[in-house]
């Protein structure tokens, strides 16, 4: 009975660790990283020649013509001993630090032009410039696809980004600086210069000001298409931990049935085997003749004496 529920602990805790990474992967796939993993195939796609802290081009697919998509090769150390003086809009400092560590990285740039607001949708708020990407990923296969993020992280000084083709500021309102963090958090902050924002970490930025014309009291919190989603995502997250809850009831179950089975079919074939043996044991006894207890198979082999009776 102990072996049982310790087995049945081990069970429950191998499930509920194998049911985590699906939450966690599920809560990341939103469009917007769909399209992050389709630029980077994209950006790959540029370095036909490539050299070293240059920015190369891409040419992104006709469906989505309007945002432009740039790959820059560094050598991890050089990116954290030099920086980059500008690639597009940003400015990256000395003591960018990499994690996990690299030889080689791209930084891979995206400009979502007229799609912004498509795959980063506001409310209450409007672009004054399109979103802006920055996002690193491992050198070491030019031909790769579906790369995961490496993390990037400003050790020193922020990263500066300085947005082009800004509209201007209605009277009375304030830029505000966003930041879409890979996992989907959204964190405003302050302009660090006209124009300007800044940041330690890799996402997407944005310059935004609030909308002051229909809606007399803006919120700071997220777009309502984006609480939507979330509260879809959690949602699918309750369901998801509720089947696997069930579903790992009934496997215990099933194990305990198994557990159970298994034991009455020992004890059963043990039986069997009892009775064999005690058959076996009588025909042994009737088959021995004169000289005590000697095996039957040894009885039904050829007999060497018989032999002997027919020879001519
Ligand atoms: C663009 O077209 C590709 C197929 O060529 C498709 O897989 C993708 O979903 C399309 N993207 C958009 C944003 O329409
Ligand atoms: C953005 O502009 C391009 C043309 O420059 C157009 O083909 C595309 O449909 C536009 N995208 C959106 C989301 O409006
Ligand atoms: C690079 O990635 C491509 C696409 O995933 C793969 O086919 C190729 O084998 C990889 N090359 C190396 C050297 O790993
Ligand atoms: C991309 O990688 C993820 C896991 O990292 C996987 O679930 C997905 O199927 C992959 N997509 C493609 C098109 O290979
Ligand atoms: C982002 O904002 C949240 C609260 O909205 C805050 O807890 C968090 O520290 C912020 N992150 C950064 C990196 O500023």
């Amino acid at each position: 009975m102990g072996l049982l529920v310790r087995s049945l602990v081990v069970l429950l805790m191998i499930l509920l660790s194998a049911c985590l990474p699906i939450i966690r992967a599920q809560s990341r796939s939103s469009s917007a990283r769909v399209l992050d993993s389709v630029l980077q195939d994209y950006a790959y796609r540029a370095f036909v020649r490539p050299r070293t802290g240059v920015p190369f081009d891409g040419t992104v697919p006709a469906n989505l013509t309007g945002i432009k998509v740039s790959g820059m090769r560094l050598r991890s150390g050089s990116l954290r001993s030099r920086g980059v003086k500008s690639y597009k809009e940003f400015e990256i400092p000395v003591g960018v630090v990499v994690q996990p560590y690299v030889e080689r990285l791209v930084l891979v740039y995206q400009n979502l032009g007229n799609w912004s607001s498509t795959f980063y949708p506001l409310s209450g708020y409007m672009y004054l410039a399109p979103v802006l990407g920055l996002l690193a990923y491992d050198a070491v296969n030019l031909s790769a696809t579906n790369l995961s993020e490496l993390d990037i992280r400003a050790s020193i000084n922020p990263i500066k980004i300085h947005f082009s083709n800004v509209q201007s500021v209605p009277d009375g309102s304030v830029a505000r600086c966003l930041w879409f963090d890979l996992r989907g958090n959204v964190n405003f902050s302050n302009v660090v210069s006209k124009n300007t924002c800044a940041t330690v970490q890799q996402g997407h930025f944005a310059l935004v000001v609030e909308r002051t014309a229909p809606s007399p009291a803006p919120s700071l919190a997220p777009a309502p298409s984006q609480v939507s989603h979330k509260k879809k995502r959690n949602t699918k997250k309750i369901w998801i931990i509720v089947g696997s809850v069930l579903g790992g009831i009934l496997l215990l179950v099933l194990l305990g049935m198994l557990l159970v089975c298994l034991k009455k079919y020992r004890r059963k074939k043990k039986m069997q085997h009892m009775e064999k043996a005690s058959d076996v044991g009588e025909a042994l006894r009737m088959t021995s003749v004169g000289s005590g207890k000697a095996p039957a198979a040894m009885v039904t082999r050829t007999q060497p004496s018989l032999e002997t009776e027919y020879a001519p």
